[in-house]
Order: structure tokens, then sequence, then C-alpha cells
């Protein structure tokens, strides 16, 4: 049966289903502590996941197209091809949603361009303790810690394999894998923590990312340091059907770090590099509790991401494109959760951008307001596609 259908294009008015989303979910994330972050994440991946299992059902395909026809944005003028991929508009996931794939099948009826999935290691993992996911609901941002949990590469394989998706090129999405270092292994043995993973899964990714930016696997972000990097790269880029190869980078790095790894990555001929990752500054923060543990920021360990990101995100972005030019993608995450800022993004070079803390506040009607967004500015400024836009240092206009 054929993939779930796109249907006509709605307008930036509120959906029903950003409506259900705001009336429902919307009250549970207007407070810190109203309901468990983790637990609503992940029984909503519960559904998504049957979801995505039996797409093909009569009843099941007929939520998912009638989903798609309110969030999904279909203009041709919003496409792209880069790195061999073809992108339907240039929104994705972000991730760390999806750690173990299993909506791999309908995140396109979400209106996403692209899905990125995992972290995903070679070994299965819990992750760190309980709780590790805490909302900042007023300065629209979170902290976690979660630490890699994920099913390890290759129970993630068979999750990817039990959904029959169409193979790489074929999708509605392009699907990216992101992969990240097991916690038991040596920094010295990274290079084939990886390659195994990527080795089981590269037959099912479209691309795939070296994450070595998490702050709470410990030790990872050592593997930024250029030498070091450079060996991983090029361990991975040695592998038989190795896909598009990107790499995802922090926003605490140094300036000069920064400009080495856009210098490699243009050198090593990389896909591509993603930024950011979440922050282990507190950008001013430093002295907010968490409602759960009673302690501030300062003082509790993990990764900031939302708001609070939003410009720290752009200048890591700026720094790249300033040194690396415009051949090398770059993909911008951290903070966006609005069209201005998505086009804000685009304008200062990257062709692709990626949502996760502004898409749980803001909800599902955040997709398809954003791709509006970008419409509305190709046509104020007369540009003919979205890749002319890319790096176009042009402002929103209204
Ligand atoms: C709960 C949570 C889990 C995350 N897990 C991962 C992960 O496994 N791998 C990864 O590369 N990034 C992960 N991220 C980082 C996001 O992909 C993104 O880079 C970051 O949150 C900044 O974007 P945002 O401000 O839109 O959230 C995670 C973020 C959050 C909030």
């Amino acid at each position: 049966m054929a993939e779930v259908g796109v249907a006509m294009a709605g307008t930036a008015t509120e959906t029903s289903t950003g409506a259900l989303y705001g009336r429902f979910v919307g009250p549970l994330l207007s407070t810190d502590a109203g309901s468990d972050a983790e637990q609503l994440s992940q029984l909503t991946l519960t559904a998504l996941g049957q979801a995505s299992l039996r797409r093909h059902w009569p009843l099941v395909s007929g939520a998912l197209e009638g989903l798609a026809g309110q969030l999904q944005r279909r203009d041709p003028r919003l496409e792209l091809s880069l790195f061999g991929c073809r992108f339907a508009n240039p929104v994705g996931l972000a991730a760390g949603f999806d750690k173990n794939a299993v909506a791999a099948g309908i995140w396109h009826c979400f209106g996403f361009g692209f899905a990125e999935l995992g972290t995903v290691t070679w070994q299965p993992q819990a992750g760190n303790p309980r709780p590790r996911l805490f909302r900042l609901a007023a300065e629209r941002a979170a902290l976690n810690r979660m630490g890699f949990n994920n099913s390890g590469a290759q129970a993630v394989r068979r999750t990817l394999e039990r959904q029959q998706l169409p193979s790489p090129g074929q999708r509605p999405a392009v699907l990216g894998i992101n992969l990240g270092k097991s916690k038991l292994t040596s920094l010295e043995l990274a290079p084939d923590d990886y390659a195994a993973s990527l080795e089981v899964l590269a037959p099912l990714a479209d691309y795939a990312v070296v994450n070595v930016s998490s702050p709470n696997t410990p030790g990872l972000r050592d593997l930024q340091e250029e030498t070091l990097l450079r060996r991983l790269v090029e361990r991975l880029r040695r592998l038989p059907g190795c896909p598009p190869l990107l790499v995802k980078i922090a926003p605490d790095l140094e300036d000069d770090a920064i400009d080495a790894i856009a210098r490699m990555a243009y050198e090593e001929g990389l896909a591509g590099v993603i930024a950011v990752n979440t922050s282990l500054s507190r950008l001013g923060l430093e002295q907010r509790r968490l409602a759960q543990t009673g302690r501030t920021l300062a003082e509790e360990a993990g990764g900031l991401s939302g708001a609070p990101l939003r410009g720290r995100a752009l200048e890591v972005l700026r720094r790249l494109r300033a040194t690396a030019g415009p051949a090398l993608p770059l993909i911008g995450v951290g903070g966006i959760d609005s069209p201005q800022v998505a086009w804000e993004r685009i304008s200062a070079g990257a062709s692709l951008v990626q949502l996760y803390t502004g898409w749980i506040y803001e909800g599902p009607d955040l997709v398809p307001r954003i791709l509006e967004g970008l419409q509305h500015q190709l046509d104020v400024h007369g540009l003919p596609h979205i890749g002319a836009a890319v790096g176009c240092g042009l402002p929103w206009q209204a």
C-alpha cells in the first residue's frame, strides 16, 4: 500500500490537531512539575510507535492522512537536495525525541521534511537515574541528563525493519540516524564502537550523524578535538555503504575549536555539521531552581535546551558558515520556536533546521507555521526557492 498521502495546503490558523494539543497537553506543559516530562514523551511515543507499525491499517491510515492534511505544506519552493537526499522541506525533528526509531514511518505526517532518529549506541543502555528530564516552563526551556538511554543498534535495526519503511531515497521524509558512544566504551575504542553501530544501521539510514556533543556521557565531548574527530570520521567513512556523514557539535566550544571542526569537515568532505546540541552553560539561569529537586541549575547536571540556547546556537552557526563557506551544508538547531527564528537561522547559513524543545511547547502546529512563514519570506524577498535563502542575510519581514 502507498505511503500515507499528502493533502492540501491548509492555512496558518490553528489546526484541530493544534487545538487539541493546546487544550489537553498545553496545561500539562505550563508548569514545571504539572506532569512528569519523560512519562509524557514516552506515552506519546508508545502511541506513535503503534501507529507507525500499523500505518497501513485503514483506520490508522485514515487518521494519519487527516493529520498529514492538516500539518503538511507541499510546495516545490521548499524542496531541496543536499548530500544526495531530497528533502520535501527544510524542517526536521531533532535527535533525542525518537531515540529508538519507533515512529520512523510517520514523522512526515507531522509535516517534517526529515527526522533524526537516536542517539543510538552500540550497547543497549538504561541511561541515567530518573528524574533526568526537567521542564523550565516559564523560560520555554528544558534541562536533560538522559544519558543516551536506548535499546542499542541491533534492536533499533529490528525496530526499523519491523516498520517496513520504503528504502532510503524513496521515503516521504528523509531519515537520519544519530550515533553515540556506548558509556562503557573507552575514548580509545570509540571509533570501533561507532563503527559497529554504523555497520548495522547504514543500510537503513539516509544520512548518519556522529554525535560527539552530548553533555551526558562522560568524556564524549573530548571527541570534538580535531585529531580525535578526524580519526573517528576517517574510520567511519571507510566502512562500505557509509551514508552521508555529518557531525553534531556542542554550543560550548571555543571559537578556535569551532573553526577547526569547520575546516576538518570541509577537508574531509563531510556531508555537513549540525549546530548545536544542548548546553552545559546555564545561559543566565544559574540561580533558577528545579521544582522537582529544589536545587539550582548551577548545581544540577545536564544540558540546557530551548529558548535560552537560541542566541548561542545562532552564533555558532554563523561562525561555522564564516569559516567553512557556503559549500559545507549546515543544520541549525537550538531554540527554534517560531517562523522568524527558523528564517533567521536559514538566512544565517543553515540549509535545514531542526526542532525539539520548541515543538514540545508550541505543539504540532509549529511545523506548518514555520513552513508558511518561510513561504511568505520567499514571496516578500522575491526568492525563487528556499535554497536561495540559505545564507542570504536578509532579515525577517512581516
Ligand atoms: C530530552 C532531550 C533529549 C535529547 N537527546 C538527544 C540525543 O539523544 N542526541 C542528540 O544528538 N541530541 C539530543 N538532544 C538535543 C536536541 O537534539 C537539540 O540539539 C537541542 O535540544 C537543542 O534544540 P532545541 O532547543 O530545539 O531543543 C536532546 C534534547 C532534549 C531536550
